[in-house]
């Protein structure tokens, strides 16, 4: 079992998260204008069986946004995310990520543009005989980073969800929005520039909700470029940033 030390570096949050993203807010630009960190270019997407996700559908996220995507059920918001990290494939269109086009990316490529995106699911998606320290650990297990540096990073990324204490629980030991804050936690700690977030406060009451969405905005404030789905308006009032909705697979 992973043994991680319990002497925490606070210092580390800042450092790790400002290198995450490579950029402060104010890096995020390039010769005064915004940079351009993901662009859906007439993007369609069909299904196999013919349900079509998206229509039609032109954005420009710059590096540093924070934006809600909102929409009925059946509208395509888990379509768009899922272009974007490469779950599913454009039908036709071009979807640039991080520098990456999306067209065709597999294997190794498409392995090292998903290291650059967290992503947070509305059922945490936790492996259940792990520790909350190990779901975390795995990550970077997976992506080979050291011994050391695996126990360098998953103490702050547990201090930046407010869950040192939880470290060696397992995830049904924890309350639903613990849960989720571990699965945040797990995408944040190899630091990425963009956190993809779909439906995270779906199965969230309103104050574990609002937790998650304060979270994902202190990241949004050390340059992460975030993007989140909801139903919920009010969360989207109350967090006040920018909405794209989406309607029948059209952005409107
Ligand atoms: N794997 C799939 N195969 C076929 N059709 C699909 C698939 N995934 C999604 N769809 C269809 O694409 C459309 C958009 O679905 P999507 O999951 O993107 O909606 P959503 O806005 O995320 O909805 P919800 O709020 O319920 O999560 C729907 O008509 C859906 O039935
Ligand atoms: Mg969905």
């Amino acid at each position: 079992m992973l043994k991680l030390p319990t002497k925490l570096n606070p210092a580390l949050i800042n450092s790790s998260t400002t290198k995450t993203s490579g950029k402060t807010s104010d890096e995020n630009t390039t010769n005064g204008k915004k940079s351009v960190i993901i662009k859906l270019e007439n993007v369609r997407k069909t299904y196999a069986n013919g349900a079509v996700g998206l229509r039609d559908v032109n954005i420009e996220i710059y590096k540093g946004d924070f934006k809600f995507i909102t929409g009925h059920s059946g509208s395509g918001k888990s379509t768009l995310l899922k272009l974007l990290y490469g779950a599913e494939q454009v039908t036709d269109g071009e979807v640039t990520v991080n520098g990456f086009n999306l067209k065709g990316l597999k294997g190794n490529n498409l392995a090292m543009l998903r290291r650059k995106i967290g992503i947070v699911f509305q059922d945490y998606k936790l492996v259940p005989k792990r520790t909350v320290s190990e779901n975390i650990a795995f990550v970077l297990m997976a992506q080979g980073y050291t011994y050391k540096e695996i126990q360098r990073r998953v103490q702050p990324a547990l201090k930046m969800v407010g869950l040192l204490h939880k470290a060696d629980c397992f995830p049904e030991e924890l309350s639903g929005g613990e849960q989720q804050r571990t699965s945040i936690a797990r995408a944040i700690v190899n630091t990425p520039p963009l956190v993809l977030a779909d439906e995270p406060t779906g199965n969230l009451d309103p104050d574990n909700a609002w937790q998650v969405i304060k979270i994902l905005k202190k990241l949004n404030s050390f340059g992460v470029t975030v993007l989140l789905t909801t139903h919920d308006e009010q969360l989207v009032r109350a967090a006040n940033h920018p909405v794209l909705h989406l309607q029948n697979g059209y952005i409107i």
